[in-house]
């Protein structure tokens, strides 16, 4: 993989495409990648490449493109962080290839969808994506869904990563290692934007927290801001492997004071933060 910051950095949702078709040696690439795509949550995820017209699939925000990534997960414990820890490392190759995709799972044909999915009992399809190369211009509804969401921005780093508990903002300086990486969760796509993720750095590792919006629970208990908490751990991971820092994924709640916030995951980072 070229330098993953940079992948990070450069991923923006595509919605505007340019009706080129994807090449079957892409769709190959694609697909043996995801073959080989591991996460800490060792759940698999299964996706399948979906021509639109074949399918009679669509996307209300979707410009230009008549082709799909869909994948679904059987619905256990963690179902959702694995589905984003997955997928975000999909995007991020695609990425890589040279080729846009966005996150959708709000404005598509749900039902279509989970038809050529094959969605059985027990299983959730929770996203998918177009594939293809972004048009030069994006469409004027892609520029406002963009402007009223505030797709470009970010929350500040000292709002969302905390110094050994809640209350206490971290400053970038303490940890410069471990701050960059947490710069490159900070980028992470999200649900609305919305960027549930928090995280208390102590010296030990990083231990990350849900800050819960209302409406993102449905009522089989599926909660779709733990999919952005996968796509935040998982630029964590890959980020913090490519900078050869040492970690042992946890799920051990650490119990540290995190403002009654949901514990998800950590890092415990090999020889501390320091
Ligand atoms: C789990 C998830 C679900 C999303 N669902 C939708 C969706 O239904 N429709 C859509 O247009 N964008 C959707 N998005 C894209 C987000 O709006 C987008 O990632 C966010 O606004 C940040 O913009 P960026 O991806 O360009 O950085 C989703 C993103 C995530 C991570």
């Amino acid at each position: 993989m070229s330098d993953i910051y940079e992948l990070i950095r450069e991923r923006k949702s595509v919605r505007t495409f340019d009706n080129e078709e994807v090449t079957p040696s892409q769709r190959e690439n694609i697909l043996s990648y995801a073959r080989e795509i591991k996460t800490p949550y060792d759940i698999d995820v299964e996706i399948r490449i979906l021509d639109g017209g074949m399918h009679g699939l669509s996307s209300p925000v979707i410009v230009g493109a008549d082709t799909f990534i869909a994948g679904k997960i059987r619905q256990q414990a963690h179902a959702e962080e694995a589905f984003g820890y997955f997928f975000e490392q999909l995007v991020l190759h695609i990425q890589e290839m040279g080729l846009g995709t966005t996150w959708i799972a709000g404005t598509m044909d749900r039902k279509a969808f989970e038809e050529a999915m094959e969605v059985t009992e027990g299983e959730k399809m929770p996203c998918i994506t177009p594939l293809g190369v972004a048009a030069e211009k994006r469409s004027v509804r892609e520029t406002m869904m963009r402007a009223g969401i505030r797709a470009d921005s970010r929350k500040r780093f000292d709002e969302i990563f905390f110094d050994g508990s809640a209350g206490m903002p971290l400053s970038e300086s303490r940890y410069p290692a471990i701050s960059k990486v947490l710069n490159a969760v900070r980028l992470a796509p999200s649900a609305v934007n919305k960027q549930p993720w928090r995280a208390v750095v102590t010296e030990s590792g990083v231990y990350f927290y849900i800050k819960h919006d209302k409406g993102y629970v449905d009522k089989s208990g599926w909660d779709m801001q733990k999919i952005d908490m996968g796509i935040a751990l998982c630029h964590f991971g890959l980020c913090a492997e490519a900078d050869g820092i040492r970690t042992t994924f946890t799920l051990d709640d650490p119990e540290l004071d995190a403002g009654g916030l949901e514990f998800i995951a950590g890092f415990i980072i090999d020889g501390g933060t320091v």
